[in-house]
């Protein structure tokens, strides 16, 4: 056995590395230890999580954003972008046609807006999906927010949250954010969500100008320390209107390190953090559109967010370039899904919400606690 086939054996048995180990999974370059590094993730994800792929129905439900985020397209102060915000009732049927396709869970994603008139449109919304037949799962990525907003939209029936940390390193951060966009108020937030009791993802890009192997390591010990039920993570793509993408000659090898890099970290936290629940993200798609969420379930991710809204304003969201299935309609995706999924053997669950296997263990560690003190 080579120390590669020793190191991801031992990586199936305990998912236990140091640092050092960690690094050197990251910077595989050679094809077929990059295929022994994804077959190992590939092994871990069927023993801990199995290999049914979970729906879940995004919503993009508006562009308006508080936010300037130097990577992201729609930041507040681009001014190319034509703002668009669904009505409740638009949102409705794309939950609904989100029911009817028995996806099992829908996330509502949108900028990030605090003022009373948004807040208490999610709430409304929540109570009605909720009582939709299928009875989905919903999970909120509507950025930072208050303890007070994050209890009342759990109190309305969300049950769990996204908000990636988009980095670990405060100095990485600082460099992709505005000033006032705090990291310690991005992890206060994240903390925030977890005390609220939803179930609680988080993630980073990959592939960030000045981000190195190390910093990665870091992001899988970031995951590590908060406990997380769940990760989204997606290479980064530059948006020629935003600051880091504006001068940036994006190349075909580019793009394709990005998107190796992407894989080999849903590999890694994989291995590291065994039954949480992974999303291939879109951006992958958006790398290698005829593979890259499939390449993403190989390496080791059991979830993919297929958007269920209309097309009208899919341009209107583009958080970087090259978003794919700009003219796709749901249904078109729906049946496109399901033959790439069983293209590379996997199935999907349909019909349940499909909930982090990590969180039910963790409330139940905590039951078990309080029990014995009693
Ligand atoms: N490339 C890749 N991902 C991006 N996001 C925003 N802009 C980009 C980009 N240019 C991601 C961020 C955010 C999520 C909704 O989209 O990680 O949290």
């Amino acid at each position: 056995m080579t120390p590669l086939d020793e190191l991801l054996e031992r990586a199936v048995a305990t998912g236990k590395f140091d640092d050092a180990e960690l690094e050197r999974l990251l910077a595989l370059e050679e094809p077929e230890e990059i295929h022994a590094l994804f077959a190992a993730a590939y092994e871990v994800k069927r023993r801990c999580v199995g290999t049914m792929v979970h729906l879940r129905g995004l919503i993009e439900m508006g562009n308006y954003c508080r936010k300037d985020c130097y990577y992201c397209g729609v930041r507040k102060s681009n001014p190319a972008v034509r703002r668009f915000q669904l009505s409740k009732a638009e949102i409705l049927a794309d939950a609904r046609l989100a029911d009817e396709y028995r996806y099992g869970s829908i996330v509502l994603q949108s900028g990030e807006r605090s003022d009373p008139e948004f807040v208490a449109l999610v709430e409304e919304l929540l109570r009605e999906i909720k009582a939709l037949p299928g009875a989905p799962g919903v999970t909120l990525s509507l950025g930072e927010q208050s303890r007070e907003i994050y209890d009342r939209w759990r109190a309305a029936g969300a049950d769990r949250y996204l908000l990636r940390i988009e980095t670990s390193d405060p100095e990485l951060y600082a460099k992709i954010h505005p000033p006032e966009c705090r990291y310690e108020e991005r992890r206060a937030a994240i903390r925030r969500l977890r005390e609220a009791g939803y179930q609680t993802g988080t993630g980073v890009m990959v592939g960030l100008p000045g981000q190195t192997v190390r910093h990665l390591v870091r992001d899988v010990r970031f995951f590590q320390e908060i406990d997380i039920d769940m990760i989204g993570m997606g290479p980064w793509i530059p948006h020629f209107q935003t600051p880091m993408g504006k001068d940036v000659v994006f190349s075909e090898a580019d793009a394709e390190r990005n998107l190796l890099t992407g894989l080999k970290m849903i590999a890694v936290v994989r291995l590291v953090l065994r039954d949480v629940n992974i999303a291939a993200s879109t951006a992958l798609q958006a790398l290698d559109p005829a593979h890259g969420r499939e390449r993403g379930l190989l390496a080791g991710a059991n979830v993919i967010m297929p958007n269920v809204g209309g097309v009208e304003h899919r341009r209107d969201y583009q958080l970087y370039e090259g978003k794919p299935g700009l003219d796709e309609n749901a249904e078109k995706t729906r049946r496109a899904l399901e033959e790439s999924i069983a293209a590379v053997g996997e199935q999907i669950e349909y019909g349940v919400p499909g909930d982090p296997l990590h969180y039910h263990r963790r409330i139940a560690a905590v039951a078990e606690k309080n029990g014995r003190k009693e």
